[in-house]
């Protein structure tokens, strides 16, 4: 079957391209003798953790717990945790998980630090971390200047053992140009540099020095100091990286097929995709550069500048053949999101319909609700 005879909207996965990305990824860290611990969190489907894993990804980075139980119930064992755990019920998560497979978690402080050391102790079990390393983008995390200190303070606490540190420079996404996305790359090495350092110098060992965004990932590749890359949008790339100038457009594996429903003035067609596919995402963290809510293959004439729910609104800007009744393909401005929107992707080859990919990470999806 080709995808021109799929109903609308329909999310598609080009999997030639995601194989490539996947394998480029692979390649750039092993090349540089890195370790790749895929983030998990822009497909969220066991299928294509396990091509990440099959190609060389040594682990992966989630940003849920949910993530992390799905990974380890489908035999995935070397995890790391992105953000902090706190709350009584997801710390028994963490400690769970952890007397399951290797579970590395991610700390910035020491009250977070405290619950989960007292729930290790009760169970007897050691919980490796890595101190969250603030390199500028004001998120989680401590200085490189305060990592001793930081280290220090959670050295009491008898479960918890310190194996590295991590960070996420996600303020790349608000550069305007590429030469601001490798200034961003110079600040995420020099920043695990110094802290690296400090840590060392102060008697502590650094086994893990974890980094890792999509645009900043060749530049970071080549450092010395960096053990693990933990990018994630990769796999599928989008409209948001190629306004970085990150890929062009053939790198991008998903799009959303939708058909143009109407044709109400001369200069506005309506598709049947709207936010409930694409998301209303022109980047987590600022991007001024992506214009739209998306870009249509194909039609550079087609800008898309309003979605509601279930349908897009695009702006004619120059001479176009489209009609009501054509199917475009969309590129989302944020494909981490835009796979959050669907239970599976349709997977082809040029166009012939191969294989489903399911999308079974989401937000509990695989739980039972509570009670049941
Ligand atoms: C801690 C952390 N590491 C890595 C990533 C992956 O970044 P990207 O999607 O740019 O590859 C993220 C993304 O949110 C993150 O929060």
């Amino acid at each position: 079957m080709d995808i021109k005879e799929l109903t609308t909207p329909a999310f598609l996965v080009d999997l030639d391209v995601l194989e490539k990305n996947i394998e480029d990824m692979t390649d750039l860290c092993s090349r540089n003798n890195k370790k790749l611990w895929p983030m998990i969190k822009t497909h969220k489907s066991t299928q294509i953790a396990l091509m990440q894993q099959t190609a060389g990804a040594e682990g992966f980075l989630v940003g849920t717990l949910d993530e992390a139980e799905k990974l380890v119930q489908e035999g995935f064992l070397n995890i790391m945790l992105a953000y902090p755990v706190a709350g009584e019920e997801n710390v028994a998560r963490a400690v769970n998980l952890a007397k399951k497979a290797r579970v590395i978690l991610s700390l910035d402080g020491i009250d977070a630090a405290r619950v989960l050391n007292d729930a290790a102790k009760c169970h007897g079990q050691t919980l490796e971390y890595l101190i969250i390393i603030d390199s500028g983008l004001h998120r989680f995390g401590v200085l490189p200047e305060e990592a001793v200190e930081l280290a220090s303070n959670l050295s009491v606490l008898e479960y918890l053992k310190l194996v590295g540190i991590g960070t996420h420079p996600g303020h790349v996404y608000g550069s305007s140009s590429p030469e601001e996305v490798r200034k961003v790359a110079g600040e995420e090495r020099q920043a695990m540099k110094r802290a690296k350092k400090n840590l060392e110098v102060a008697g502590y060992k650094v086994d893990i020095v974890a980094t890792g965004s999509t645009p900043t990932a060749t530049y970071v590749a080549e450092d010395e100091n960096i053990t693990v890359l933990r990018p994630g949008n990769f796999v599928f790339y989008d409209n948001i990286q190629m306004a970085l100038g990150v890929v062009p457009e053939s790198r991008c594996a998903l799009t959303v097929l939708g058909t143009i429903v109407s044709h109400p003035r001369e200069d506005t067609f309506i598709m049947d995709v709207g936010s409930k596919c694409l998301g209303l995402d022109k980047g987590a963290h600022g991007i001024s550069m992506v214009k739209g809510y998306g870009m249509i293959k194909g039609h550079p004439e087609l800008l898309i500048t309003d979605l509601s729910e279930e349908v897009g609104k695009i702006k004619l800007l120059g001479k176009t053949k489209i009609k009501v009744g054509d199917k475009v393909r969309v590129i989302p401005n944020h494909a981490c999101s835009a796979a959050n929107m669907t239970d599976y992707l349709i997977g082809h080859r040029n166009g012939r319909i191969e294989k489903t990919i399911y999308i079974d990470m989401r937000g509990g999806s695989f739980r039972k609700p509570p009670g049941q």
